[in-house]
């Protein structure tokens, strides 16, 4: 819809393009494709459009972080395991400057002591973990709320 603020960038970070040959135990069993079918479907649900991005390259994570001002107005990431060491990627965020939210399929609080700090803290909205697949939708549901997009009736 043309003057409408409703472009998501869903950003993913390294070793994502491998889910659905990652342990199903923390990131369940769909692959990064069915994933980004779901989150598509969600984001039209809310009103919103979703783009997808990934990259197995922290530098051009970075770069990706450096074009969303002008393609998104809010952006979802989960950039795995940079989320707890990428200080580049956290100044990238900040410069970046639009409303985020940060999610992680597996309950990341619950694993590995490295892995409960996000080096994004801060700078996101909200963090959304441990809730597979259906962590993206709540991330959209505070996108949505946060850019004041309504949801269009049901088809
Ligand atoms: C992850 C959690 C990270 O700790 C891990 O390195 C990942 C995925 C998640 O979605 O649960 O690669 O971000």
């Amino acid at each position: 819809m043309i003057g409408t603020s409703n472009r998501i960038e869903v950003l993913h970070g390294v070793n994502l393009d491998m889910l659905g040959k990652r342990d199903p135990e923390h990131y369940g069993t769909l692959t990064l494709i069915e994933l980004e079918v779901r989150i598509r479907h969600w984001a039209r649900d809310l009103g919103l459009e979703a783009a997808f991005f990934h990259t197995n390259n922290e530098g051009e994570y970075v770069e990706r972080l450096h074009k969303a001002p002008e393609v998104a107005d809010a952006l979802v990431l989960n950039p795995g395991a940079w989320t707890h060491y990428s200080y580049a990627i956290r100044d990238a965020l900040e410069i970046a400057h639009r409303p985020a939210v940060e999610v992680h399929l597996s309950d990341v609080d619950a694993r590995d002591e490295w892995r409960r700090r996000s080096v994004i803290e801060g700078l996101v909205l909200g963090r959304v973990a441990g809730k597979g697949a259906d962590g993206y939708r709540e991330a959209l549901e505070l996108l949505a709320r946060e850019l004041g997009v309504e949801a269009p009736p049901a088809a």
